[in-house]
């Protein structure tokens, strides 16, 4: 396989600076971004920042020294580009602009998604935002297809590129189609790029190796994006890079230890024990043991954390023992 850049992903109350400190440690990313900062009508403030992206603190990297970008979700040009240039005064190793959000209260005030019916906000938001950030911090955009469908990707696209982002981020589905299995259409990220004179990421449906693969011949993309699969798989974006093995079920308990130490560090006061099992949801995808061997249920009914990550600690002879075969995605 050609070598690729991987960029993990936003995810908004998934992926923040635990879960990225953890995946960004075990990974070699290229660069990560911050889940989405909704801007309203006034400069974001930067305490909100700063809880947002805690990693502005430390030089805007994760531990690892992965490079976060801050991202920004709002309609308004001027305060957009207000809020990312005091992102980048407070250490943003980069800007993204978020224009894909599907949720209905982010589209009900204009955000996200619902600027897709609005190219030339769009333009106008990239071109203000581009403008007030100093020229060496990349800024980059992140679309869908399309609001109900994809007849306007290219026009979209194009008003995005055209005012001098770095690079755009193409999630290949329409905000109709949600996160729906079977609708990403990686040709069409393909024939973005082919327009398109800054480097196109291709994002939607890369669970492994062999999917990675098959995106980026048919999108001719040599950076992905890496999102739920980042999280159903920890170590993917080094299985996609360099063949790694994919961890085994022992690692994958490491991973959550190492997920529940770093979650203390940032948020002492959080509700950690849902957040694992969060996590757990994703990792069941791939570890399926967490599902056929009842392991998740029985997370479910511990008490806390440390109970929880024990019985997980004595599943791991249980499903050696049971020799259950890692699962294809
Ligand atoms: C729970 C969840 C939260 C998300 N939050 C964000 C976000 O904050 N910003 C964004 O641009 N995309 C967000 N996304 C979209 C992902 O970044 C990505 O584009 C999408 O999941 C497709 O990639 P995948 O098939 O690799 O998961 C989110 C997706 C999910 C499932």
């Amino acid at each position: 396989m050609k070598a690729l850049k991987l960029v993990l992903a936003p995810m908004d109350g998934v992926l923040d600076a635990p879960l990225r400190r953890v995946l960004t440690d075990i990974n070699c990313y290229d660069y990560c971004e911050s889940e989405f900062v909704r801007i309203t009508d006034i400069t974001v403030p930067s305490g909100v920042l700063l809880k947002k992206v805690p990693e502005l603190q430390t030089g805007g990297a994760t531990r690892s020294g992965t490079p976060v970008y801050v991202q920004l979700l709002g309609q308004y040009p001027d305060v957009m580009a207000s809020s990312a240039a005091l992102a980048c005064r407070m250490g943003a190793a980069g800007i993204d602009l978020n224009f894909g959000c599907p949720a209905k209260q982010v589209n009900k005030s204009n955000g996200g998604a619902a600027l897709l019916r609005n190219p030339d906000l769009i333009s106008q938001i990239c071109t203000a935002v581009r403008e007030s950030v100093p020229s060496h911090i990349p800024v980059t955009a992140k679309m869908r297809l399309g609001y109900d469908n994809s007849d306007s990707c290219m026009e979209i696209a194009e008003k995005i590129f055209s005012t001098g982002v770095d690079a755009l981020c193409v999630h290949g589905r329409t905000k109709a189609d949600g996160y729906l299995p079977n609708t990403v259409r990686w040709d069409l990220i393909g024939k973005i790029r082919m327009q398109c004179p800054v480097p196109v990421i291709a994002n939607g449906d890369i669970f492994d190796r062999a999917s990675a693969e098959k995106c980026s011949s048919v999108t001719g993309c040599s950076t992905l994006m890496l999102a739920r699969g980042a999280l159903y798989l920890p170590n993917l974006a080094n299985v996609i890079r360099s063949n790694e093995e994919p961890f085994s079920y022992e690692k994958m308990v490491d991973t959550v230890h190492r997920f529940v130490a770093a979650f203390d560090h940032f948020n002492p006061e959080g509700n950690i024990f849902a957040r694992m099992k969060q996590f757990l949801s994703y990792l069941r995808e791939y570890y399926n043991e967490l599902y056929t061997m009842d392991i998740f249920k029985r997370v479910c009914r511990c008490r806390d954390v440390y109970e929880a990550l024990s019985l997980l600690d004595s599943t791991v002879p249980e499903v050696v023992g049971s020799g259950a075969v890692l699962n294809e995605i």
